[in-house]
């Protein structure tokens, strides 16, 4: 069984994040700069208000999905964990916050209510993932980096290849909803890696295979949703997806390896988005 074989303690913070990417990004696709070179324009004709619209549509689902499930697991899995109810609660109230918004630009974008579109596809997510995701505290977490964590692969190649933007939602998505899920993504893994802490050392492998189990598991899962995120974000904004099976796949892997305190290398063969 391999071992721990990095430190417990971890500065995970958005620094991090932007180094392991490049990382990755350097040795899967080269192609995707550093940093965004040419500057994104607005929406211009229907077809792309309407592409624009199903995105506001999907991501509307994705964060009022992740409000329900916090809710629930505030309620029932962790109704005895105080600590952790403040991280949940957080991610609760600013997720339905940007699912709010979301709701509004899509609006705005298709001209029509999207309402009853948003209420089918939180009642897919929750036919999909939502009884897996509250079954026991690694499910919950495995969830939780799919949800929060592995998605910024296809968010930091959108924030640096997107040409085309809805500019009704930039501000608000700058300013307010990349500082919000920064601070969600580290506090599920500051409360993940102080459990790790507290557990007795004979308890760490065991907790960490059977994590590495429930993420591969919620990777088979979702695999058919984070597809459709990615055809959906490239429909709406023209993001350079080339090679972007491979980056997701290693992107994944770097990041599931920090989470659980081991070398990439020791991790055993992982399922793939294209599975
Ligand atoms: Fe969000
Ligand atoms: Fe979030």
């Amino acid at each position: 069984m391999p071992e721990l074989n990095l430190p417990l303690s971890l500065n995970y913070d958005g620094a991090l994040e932007t180094r392991l990417f490049d990382d990755i990004r350097i040795a899967v696709a080269p192609h995707i700069p550093a940093a965004r070179q040419e500057a994104p324009r607005d929406v211009a004709d229907a077809g792309e208000r309407r592409a624009a619209g199903r995105y506001a549509v999907w991501n509307t689902v994705h964060d009022l999905f992740i409000a329900q499930v916090a809710a629930h697991a505030i309620a029932g899995l962790f109704e005895d964990d105080t600590a952790f109810q403040f991280a949940l609660a957080r991610q609760l109230g600013d997720d339905a916050a940007h699912a709010e918004f979301s709701l509004a630009r899509a609006a705005a974008l298709l001209g029509a209510d999207p309402l009853p579109q948003v209420e089918q596809g939180v009642q897919e997510a929750w036919d999909l993932i939502g009884g897996f995701a509250l079954r026991s505290w690694q499910n919950f977490l495995a969830w939780q980096f799919h949800y929060e964590h592995y998605i910024l692969a296809r968010l930091f190649v959108n924030r640096r290849t997107a040409q085309v933007l809805d500019f009704g939602h930039k501000e608000f998505g700058e300013n307010r909803i990349l500082p919000d899920e920064e601070a969600h993504r580290i506090r599920i893994t500051q409360w993940w890696l102080g459990k790790l802490e507290r557990a007795e050392p004979a308890e760490r492998e065991d907790w960490i295979d059977s994590l590495i189990q429930a993420d591969e598991d919620a990777q088979r899962i979702l695999a058919p949703y984070l597809r459709d995120s990615w055809d959906l974000n490239r429909n709406a904004t023209g993001l350079d997806t080339r090679n972007h099976v491979a980056l997701y796949d290693a992107w994944r892997r770097e990041l599931l390896a920090t989470l659980v305190r081991r070398d990439p290398a020791d991790l055993p063969a992982l399922a793939s988005l294209a599975a």
